[in-house]
């Protein structure tokens, strides 16, 4: 077997799966062979899962509407993906929300809670629910969203920063509880073309004092490999990650941000 084809059979769960990077992550597992739960708390994303499945008949493409925030609809969520999957082999931890640009002085602490509560608290529940049944099945992996955001900080993003930099460590001290059974690690892209992105020059403009467009041309700027990038950049990282290519990459983080930033 090439070592970049996932087994047969894999299943594979992905949260913030109707928003853009989710839904590019569910298309390469697709591809890829998996069947896969799509999980987001947005209950678009049933739709979703519908219209890939017209894309992928040969695979099983479920939605789940689940707040990733909340312990009990999280445990639900778990049984429910065992019983209609009957496996699980690969967790992609990709909701997250932005802050809204604020100095610290005016950043309150319902956004704070809001933040850290999606970006850091979600994957801890996601973690908690799902490693058992990873590791019952063989193995497998956990990918965890962070951002360059969470490699140094910027400037009125104080909570979004702090989510991302934190997921980066307990990332690290999951790998090393559950090796060597489950592979655990985290991909740090940097602009993405999104909503996400989007939202956040636009807040951050509006923070300035500037336009949306200078703000935007300002960020691109820094970017070595001169764009944003693609929503399929962070999919095809997070399906390396997932693969048998990967067995022996645990507790890492994986920069995809045209070189925005070096570690
Ligand atoms: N776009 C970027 O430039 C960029 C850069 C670095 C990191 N990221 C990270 O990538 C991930 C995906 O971002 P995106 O650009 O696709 O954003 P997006 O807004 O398009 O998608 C995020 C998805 O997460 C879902 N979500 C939010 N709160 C949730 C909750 N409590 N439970 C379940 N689902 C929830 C949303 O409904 C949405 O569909 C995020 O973790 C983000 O922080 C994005």
């Amino acid at each position: 077997m090439n070592q970049n084809q996932l087994h047969a059979g894999h299943v594979a769960l992905v949260t913030g799966a109707a928003g853009g990077i989710g839904q590019a992550v569910v298309r390469r597992l697709a591809a890829g062979g998996a069947s896969v739960a799509l999980v987001d708390a947005d209950a678009r994303v049933e739709g979703v899962a519908k219209q890939l499945k017209g894309e992928f008949p040969d695979v099983d493409l479920r939605g789940y509407a689940t707040d990733i925030t909340d312990t009990e609809k999280v445990r639900q969520l778990a049984r429910s993906v065992e019983d209609d999957f009957g496996r699980l082999d690969s967790v992609a931890l990709v909701a997250g929300v932005v802050q809204t640009a604020a100095p610290i002085a005016q950043l309150g602490r319902a956004e704070w809670d809001r933040v850290l509560g999606v970006n850091l608290t979600g994957p801890y529940e996601m973690t908690h629910a799902l490693s058992p049944l990873l590791a019952r099945d063989g193995g497998g992996s956990i990918t965890a969203v962070s951002s360059w955001w969470g490699r140094s900080g910027h400037a009125y993003f104080a909570a979004y920063c702090a989510a991302k930099a934190g997921l980066i460590v307990f990332v690290q001290a999951v790998a090393a509880e559950l090796a060597p059974t489950v592979r655990v690690n985290t991909i740090c892209p940097g602009n993405i073309n999104t909503r996400m992105h989007q939202e956040a020059l636009r807040s951050e403009a509006e923070e300035r004092g500037v336009s949306y467009e200078d703000i935007k041309a300002s960020e691109w700027a820094k970017i070595p490999l001169g764009k944003a990038g693609e929503p399929e950049d962070i999919a095809e990282a997070i399906y390396f990650l997932s693969s048998p290519a990967a067995s022996y990459i645990t507790g890492a983080s994986l920069d995809v941000n045209g070189g925005v930033v070096f570690h």
